[in-house]
């Protein structure tokens, strides 16, 4: 009999708990046996304990080094910081990793897609630093090291280099920022020097937007800063068919959190409607994260089979299933 493998699991809120009742029926079907320690964070959390991030979540993350996570609601313009970028910056997750691909069967704006994104994770605009200098003048910092810079880029060249990735394009806005994106250039430039074989590129944030519509085939893995890793995941899971689809991993030395990219999605919580499949990609990922490779390509397996057969597939992306149905389904091509 395998290990078991104790996992922090955040449900969070709005579509979170929805989405992550359906991944975690579908994992403990694979056979790979789990201890789940389940945490509330956010507002939520705060209701019940006083406190946004409980104490417990952080001590389960540090002992687990590893968690399942939900979207968490971030109030706009004040309330609490973000839960996400609070454990981010915590763990230092500083490699957010978004691997953007067509699944089988899936009719999208763009067939066959395959592109990495790999976004820096606990800097930038997301650091949080924000005052207001006088009334009506705010100054909000943007904070880029040459340390988290090169450690991104060690992490997406050493990523390509082990997954037979040809070419990385650092993506920056150099032209107007000149010290803060020059010196993301700059270190990733330094870190490009030894990964001969990989076709370093750099092209213009606002530039880069018009030309993954144009032709995304044009791009393999794009290293970017927070902000722009943010927008750009957006707009990259609109070519293989949505938010509903996109995984993400969180990950650091010290501990990965696995997570969709999409939020809490507020306009079709609490309604059995939400697509599980981005989580649960998040779930693949985390699987081979924990050498359960066997289980992650059944897992996987069974997502495509039921995409190919669509016959039980979520309104998002064309079907009449609910989030329930769409789990049952992928527990029956498992
Ligand atoms: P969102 O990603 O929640 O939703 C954007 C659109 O995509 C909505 O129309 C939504 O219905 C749709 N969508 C998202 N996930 C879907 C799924 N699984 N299945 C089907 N449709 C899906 O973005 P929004 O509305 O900007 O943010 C809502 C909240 O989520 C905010 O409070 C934001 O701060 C938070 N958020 C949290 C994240 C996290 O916990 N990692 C990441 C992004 C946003």
């Amino acid at each position: 009999m395998g290990k078991t493998h104790a996992v922090t699991l955040i449900p969070g809120d709005g579509i979170g708990p929805e989405v992550t009742d359906a991944v975690v029926r579908i994992l403990e079907a694979t056979g790979v046996r789990f201890a789940w320690e389940r945490f509330a964070a956010g507002a939520g959390a705060f209701e019940k304990h006083g406190e946004y991030i409980p104490k417990e979540l952080y001590a389960s993350i540090e002992r687990n080094r590893v968690a399942l996570k939900g979207p968490v609601t971030t109030p706009v313009g004040g309330g609490f910081p973000s839960i996400n970028v609070t454990l981010r910056k915590k763990f230092e997750l500083y490699a957010n990793f978004r691997p953007i691909r067509n699944l089988p069967g899936l009719e999208t704006r763009y067939p066959g897609v395959d592109l990495i994104i790999i976004r820096e994770n606990t800097e930038g605009e997301y650091v949080g630093l924000e005052h207001e200098v006088v009334p009506g003048v705010v100054e909000s910092l943007k904070v880029i090291t040459e340390k988290g810079s090169t450690r991104i880029a060690k992490f997406a060249f050493e990523y390509a280099a082990k997954n037979g990735r040809r070419k990385i394009h650092a993506i920056h806005k150099a032209n107007i920022m000149k010290m803060s994106d020059g010196l993301f250039l700059r270190c990733a430039r330094d870190v490009a020097k030894g990964y001969p074989d990989i076709v370093y590129g750099e092209h213009i944030i606002d530039n880069t937007c018009m030309q993954l519509v144009m032709n995304p085939y044009q791009y393999d893995t794009l290293l970017l800063e927070n902000l722009y890793g943010d927008i750009v995941s957006d707009l990259c899971a609109a070519f293989v068919g949505g938010l509903g689809l996109v995984p993400g991993a969180n990950l650091g030395a010290e501990a990965a959190i696995f997570e969709a990219v999409h939020g809490s999605a507020p306009d079709i919580a609490g309604k059995d409607i939400a697509n599980p499949t981005a989580l649960l990609l998040s779930a693949v990922l985390m699987l081979r994260h924990l050498d359960e490779g066997d289980a992650a390509d059944k897992l996987q397996g069974a997502v495509e089979k039921t995409y190919t057969e669509k016959k039980t597939l979520t309104r998002d992306v064309g079907g009449r299933a609910g989030t329930r149905a769409f789990a049952d389904a992928v527990m029956g091509a498992l």
